[in-house]
């Protein structure tokens, strides 16, 4: 009897001990991928999610160091302590669920295609689609859905960063990039001679703040952080300064 008492005391210490004020937040940024995180023409860190996260610490009154993280080591990274949280539009899905602690989701953006604008197929005719060159961001849903749905097909060509696959695609060596739909709108269709072709996939449910599992108190700190910039408009407004739609 004396030992469950003991280790429960021991449960209890260990919790208070972890249950920690968050005065400083870091949070991983994988850029260029404008419109969600980018550099701007000063070198400055700047976005829909640096924005968002800004206001998101202000409100939760800490401080947010930034962190710049390759895509590919984004979940190892968090837990190795390089930082506390995720905001690169990671989509939420139950795979990465089983690694990361999701924030409710702040944004929704499906997989979309885009070509230059002599590319004429189909991109859901599988028969038409053989041999041709597919760009996407390594470790990414969309890198996940072509080798589910088109390994053996098409040619993979996977990325590092989201601009290396853009040059590629204006340098012919790609015929299709596949990423959120977005950063191609903004970072492809604004440039002459590109198109989207094929329609949006949907691809996990929505894009959420990641975090170590067992800051289940930080996640509650996210999420009402989250819901307050919503219903002060705050959300809204950095919306509309990076999204068209
Ligand atoms: N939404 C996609 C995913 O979750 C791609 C995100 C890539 N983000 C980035 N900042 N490079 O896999």
């Amino acid at each position: 009897k004396l030992i469950v008492a003991a280790s429960c005391a021991l449960a209890v210490a260990a919790g208070t001990v972890h249950a920690k004020d968050w005065k400083e937040i870091r949070i991983a940024f994988d850029v260029p991928y404008e419109p969600f995180e980018y550099k701007d023409e000063n070198g400055e860190l700047t976005g829909f999610e640096v924005e968002l996260a800004d206001a998101m610490c202000k409100e939760i009154q800490a401080e947010c160091e930034f962190v710049i993280q390759a895509w590919d080591g984004m979940i190892p990274g968090l837990v190795a302590r390089k930082y506390d949280a995720i905001m690169s539009s990671m989509s939420i899905t139950p795979e990465r669920a089983e690694r990361v602690l999701f924030s409710d989701p702040y944004y929704i953006t499906p997989g979309g295609w885009f070509a230059r604008n002599d590319f004429d197929t189909d991109v859901t005719d599988m028969e038409a689609m053989k041999g041709k060159v597919v760009g996407v961001q390594r470790g990414t849903t969309m890198d996940t859905y072509v080798t589910e749905n088109m390994s053996g097909i098409v040619t993979i060509k996977r990325y590092t960063t989201a601009d290396d696959m853009v040059l590629d695609l204006e340098g012919r060596r790609l015929d299709v990039v596949f990423v959120d739909y977005p950063v191609g709108e903004q970072t492809i269709l604004s440039k002459d001679g590109f198109k989207e072709v094929g329609e949006p996939v949907k691809l996990g449910e929505g894009v959420g703040v990641a975090m170590r599992q067992r800051d289940k108190d930080l996640a509650e700190q996210v999420n009402a952080a989250l819901k307050k910039l919503k219903e002060d408009g705050t959300y809204d407004a950095i919306m509309k300064k990076y999204f068209s739609y």
